[in-house]
């Protein structure tokens, strides 16, 4: 296969959401606040900011709508949340945020525990939102969860990922992210995941969404990267997790994914000692180190 890096990527960095959404430890919005406008200074230009799911179900997104209302909003980024439904949408729409995120798998048992529902069922909550969204000019992502394989049901067919994310697609979103959600994947295998959807999804509207479970992160973005993906998922010091993933750990670090695009000559605007500020700062509020290996080779 020839080789086609894109020659800039957009960094969509999930920590403030998909990171601090699995931590045990109460976190204050100021906290949240102050990580949001770290990651600003240093350039990223898609933050998902927070999460419009019931609290009861996902304590740490509570209060995303002071959040919100409290970070320094700066021109040219995108401040993003997800939303489960019309009623999730209704939330950040009254908070201000640039773009949704709604969120499906491609496994039963994953959506079952995630957001108490059937596959079909999820594709039915989404459609009245998409709709809305599209009707106040709002861009709705899509993300699949459990693409390279699920906590309950193991090994996933690439095909049902497609299917997914081709419904995505045909409902009006803009961008599809595939989560590798216990990050089980290995290069070849995120290949052949990649190029079943790409024969459904155009590739530029396909991004990446890694977890660094079994440290297969870094060499599971290059090969989505050598296919031509544009759009990379990352969290700030590895932050992460997925509460109804039973064993998945952090995302994979921003500070590294930026290191490789940078050695491999490819534009993000990002600063990388910006970035490992700002991993620093969080890491520092929760009492851990970080889990980016280049924040702490930085650091000395
Ligand atoms: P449910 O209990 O089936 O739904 O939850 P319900 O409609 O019966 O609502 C139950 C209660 O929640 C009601 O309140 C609703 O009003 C309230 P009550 O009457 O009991 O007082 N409620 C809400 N409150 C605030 N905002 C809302 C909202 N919706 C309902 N939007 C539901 C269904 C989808 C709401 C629930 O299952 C849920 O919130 N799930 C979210 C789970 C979640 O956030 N998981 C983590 C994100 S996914 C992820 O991390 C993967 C990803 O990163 C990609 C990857 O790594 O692969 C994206
Ligand atoms: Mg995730």
């Amino acid at each position: 296969m020839v080789s086609k890096l894109p020659q800039h990527v957009k960094m969509v960095e999930v920590g403030p959401r998909d990171g601090l959404q699995n931590e045990k430890q109460e976190i204050s919005v100021a906290t949240r606040v102050a990580l949001i406008d770290k990651l600003s200074d240093a350039g990223l230009p898609v933050i998902e900011a927070g999460s419009f799911v019931s609290p009861k179900w996902v304590p740490q997104m509570a209060a995303s709508e002071d959040v919100l209302a409290g970070i320094a909003r700066k021109a040219g980024i995108t401040y993003s949340a997800l939303t489960p439904n019309l009623k999730g949408y209704e939330r950040a729409v009254a908070a201000k945020a640039d773009e949704v995120a709604v969120f499906g798998a491609a496994s039963e048992a994953f959506t079952q525990k995630n957001i108490n529902c059937t596959i079909a069922e999820s594709l039915e909550r989404f459609r009245p939102l998409v709709e809305q969204a599209q009707s106040d000019g709002i861009p709705v992502r899509g993300y699949v969860s459990c693409v390279l394989g699920c906590p309950y049901e193991g090994d996933i067919d690439p095909v049902k990922v497609a299917d997914v994310s081709a419904a995505l697609l045909e409902m009006g979103c803009y961008e599809i992210s595939l989560g590798d959600t216990i990050g089980v994947g290995t290069p070849e295998a995120a290949k052949r995941m990649i190029e079943q959807v790409a024969a459904r999804v155009p590739l530029e509207k396909l991004a990446v969404h890694f977890h660094d479970t079994y440290g297969q992160a870094l060499a599971n973005i290059y090969a989505a990267l050598q296919m031509g993906v544009a759009v990379v998922d990352s969290a700030v010091a590895g932050l992460g997790g997925c509460p109804y993933a039973k064993g998945a750990s952090g995302n994979v670090a921003s500070e590294d994914v930026l290191y490789l695009l940078n050695g491999l000559g490819i534009e993000t605007g990002v600063d990388l000692q910006l970035l490992a500020d700002a991993g620093n700062f969080i890491s520092h509020e929760l009492g851990r180190d970080s889990n980016s290996r280049v924040a702490r080779a930085l650091a000395g």
